[in-house]
């Protein structure tokens, strides 16, 4: 397999084709083949909250369950966390102290759904698969997308806790808005799932950037930014400053670079260095990906160091650190 430079440069000759040299399609296919029984089941999430989300996924993956059911019910416990302050119930509101909550799910047929700014709702990854399920749409927003919940019969909360609230009055008093990079050291959290039948499966959900402009949505609850599945090649999603991940069409590109014969982590290496390349000013520009083939190899890349994910197999259960481009000044 070539250097992840020598691919860099190769598909920069390649430029808007996604044209690979034939010898990387070669070897990738090799891969495929001789890892194909070896890594699955497995789950892989974002961030250090991905430890014990990735325990839910595995025991449903471990007997038997679908990649789909496992990419759902992990995620859901941190979103039910409020002490996570940027998933679910207990996440930092926007500048005017309203909780929004986005999410997306994907499985291998690419069958998915979403919600965007979503309020009262603790489980919003739940009403995503349910907008999968049981509309002909993919995405529901807002007003309709709560209304649709209750109908689901998901039960309003509130899910601005007492410490949310301290710290948004602590903002206030500055009112500026400057996401910290890897400060809140969580983010979104993103989970990618392959089950022993070899089917793929993605979820995302967040409460998107702190004290946010009421109205803004990110990358997370849309599908081929914060999160792709393809059931034939592999899946990707992302993590961080979501307006940076929808610029190149992040998790889509990724897994297009993997059918293009990248390997997992070949391509988020491209992913995060196309988001260099389009910004001039990378000040607190983190983003992160993480990626999973069919075969089960797994690639993860950031902007800057700190990002870390989760990684639980038959004989693995850890945290791992990205490799990062830019060392943070
Ligand atoms: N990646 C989460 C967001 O930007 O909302």
């Amino acid at each position: 397999m070539g250097s992840r430079r020598d691919f860099i440069k190769l598909s920069a000759m390649a430029t808007g084709s996604l044209m690979v040299p034939n010898i990387l399609h070669a070897n990738h296919r090799a891969l495929t083949k001789t890892n194909n029984l070896a890594k699955k089941p497995i789950v892989i999430s974002t961030w250090n909250h991905g430890l014990k989300a990735n325990k839910v996924a595995w025991d449903i993956l471990k007997n038997g369950g679908s990649a789909l059911d496992a990419a759902e019910l992990g995620v859901r416990i941190v979103e039910s966390d409020p002490n996570n302050m940027s998933v679910g119930i207990g996440g930092r509101p926007d500048r005017d102290g309203t909780v929004s909550l986005d999410a997306c799910i994907m499985d291998h047929q690419s069958n998915c759904g979403a919600v965007a700014y979503l309020q009262h709702i603790e489980n919003p990854i739940s009403v995503a698969r349910k907008v999968m399920e049981k509309t002909p749409h993919v995405m529901l927003a807002g007003d309709g997308a709560l209304q649709f919940a209750l109908e689901n019969g998901f039960k309003k909360t509130n899910l601005l806790t007492k410490e949310a609230v301290r710290e948004w009055k602590e903002w206030l008093k500055q009112s500026e808005y400057k996401p910290k990079i890897n400060v809140e050291n969580h983010d979104t959290i993103g989970m990618l799932t392959l089950d022993a039948e070899g089917n793929l499966a993605g979820s995302c959900t967040t409460s998107g950037m702190a004290y946010k402009l009421p109205g803004r949505v990110g990358d997370s609850p849309i599908i081929g930014a914060g999160l792709f599945v393809d059931g034939d090649v592999g899946a990707a999603c992302a993590t961080g400053v979501g307006e940076a991940v929808i610029r190149i069409a992040g998790s889509s590109i990724i897994v297009e670079l993997m059918r293009s014969g990248a390997t997992p982590q070949e391509a988020c290496d491209e992913g995060v260095n196309r988001i260099i390349k389009k910004h001039k000013n990378l000040n607190n520009l983190q983003v992160g990906f993480l990626a999973l083939d069919k075969a089960g190899n797994v690639g993860a890349s950031s902007v800057f160091a700190g990002f870390d994910y989760a990684i639980h197999t038959s004989n693995k259960e850890e945290l791992i650190e990205a490799t990062f481009q830019k060392q943070w000044e």
